[in-house]
């Protein structure tokens, strides 16, 4: 056991771990040795996590064939905590201080009492939000800005559609949506209305109703976040120059990009980044309480698989979040 300042970092400390890819079942709880730190990494003391759906959908295995099955693997990328140790090239953080990001490690490593990052994936946690608010933001936040601010180049007095607006990066969506400044149309079912209106969408449509894309009038963004519809079927309803963004990438897009030039409109795939400056803008956004974030759930870590269920199921509003014991 060693002690930097005042946090002590035992050898192993408490996990969720896999053994092998499956359904929720194969989270554990276990000791592990806490993870070593590089020079420019920090250890974080983590005090919650928020799941994302690339969390289930790596414990299914989907991406084993790009990532690889380094057995035992702590997932989860969203963390919350006080800086433990910082390598020495380290230059914006303590020992102590209160942070939040997203983890840039090949499986994350968020879901136990430690984790480690490069300096990028932290920022400095705002007084006015919780452990438990702050481990939900990086991921989907950072996600929704660089969909709309970078990729879709979103301006003032544009018109928005967030399709899977009642979700962890549908909530954000909107709401940056708003604060770039565009005229925002939210898609959700109608049991989210009430969640989704909360963040004052100048308008809302409900998915189920049939082929609503169709209805709506020209827009220049369309954001596919939930990934239900397709470049070529909203075509129609972009206006020239526009941009549909998705979030999961898929062949067929190397075919709609083919089109780009004879459409006059443009298609993108989301990849979320890392990016200390973003983390930066949404810390900011949250103190100046011009960002909100919606907690739907708070699992504890040894309830991890029911939390996994629950965020598999498609109907979280918001983020769930896991908290981890102390
Ligand atoms: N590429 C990247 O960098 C990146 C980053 C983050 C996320 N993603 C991907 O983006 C997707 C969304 O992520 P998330 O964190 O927002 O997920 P999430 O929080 O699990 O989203 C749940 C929401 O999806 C909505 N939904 C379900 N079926 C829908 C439908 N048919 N049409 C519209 N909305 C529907 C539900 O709202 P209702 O109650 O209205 O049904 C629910 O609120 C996931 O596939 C994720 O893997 C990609």
């Amino acid at each position: 056991m060693t002690h930097t300042n005042s946090i002590i970092i035992p050898e192993k400390a408490t996990c969720a771990v896999i053994r092998s890819f499956g359904g929720p079942e194969v989270l554990q709880i276990e000791q592990l040795p806490v993870p070593e730190i590089g020079d420019n990494q920090l250890l974080i003391k983590v005090k919650a996590v928020s799941i994302n759906p690339i969390d289930w959908k790596q414990r299914k295995g989907n991406h084993r064939f790009i990532l690889g099955a380094p057995f035992p693997i702590v997932p989860g990328y969203d963390v919350s905590g006080v800086v433990a140790k910082v390598g020495a090239e380290i230059e914006n953080f303590k020992v102590g201080d209160e942070v939040f990001g997203v983890l840039d490690n090949k499986y994350g490593g968020a879901y136990g009492q430690f984790a480690k990052g490069t300096e990028r994936c932290f920022v400095h946690k705002p007084l006015n939000i919780t452990f438990e608010q702050a481990a939900a933001v990086s991921l989907a936040a950072l996600t929704a800005l660089q969909a709309l601010r970078d990729k879709a180049g979103l301006k003032r007095n544009d018109t928005l559609v967030v399709n899977g607006a009642g979700g962890g990066v549908g909530h954000f969506a909107l709401q940056i949506g708003k604060l770039l400044g565009a005229k925002v149309i939210a898609v959700s079912s109608e049991r989210s209305r009430k969640f989704v209106e909360s963040f004052k969408p100048d308008e809302h449509i409900d998915y189920n109703r049939s082929k609503w894309w169709k209805k709506t009038e020209k827009v220049d963004v369309f954001f596919d976040v939930a990934g239900m519809l397709s470049f070529t079927k909203v075509l129609g309803k972009l206006n020239r120059g526009g941009s549909y963004v998705n979030t999961l990438p898929r062949p067929k897009i190397l075919l709609h990009k083919l089109l780009q030039p004879f459409v006059g409109r443009k298609v993108h795939t989301m990849l979320m980044q890392q990016r200390a400056d973003d983390l930066i803008l949404l810390s900011q956004w949250l103190a100046n309480e011009q960002l909100k974030v919606h907690v739907d759930k708070v699992f504890e870590l040894k309830d991890v698989q029911d939390a996994h269920r629950y965020a598999q199921s498609g109907r979280v509003q918001g983020k769930i979040v896991i908290t981890i014991p102390q």
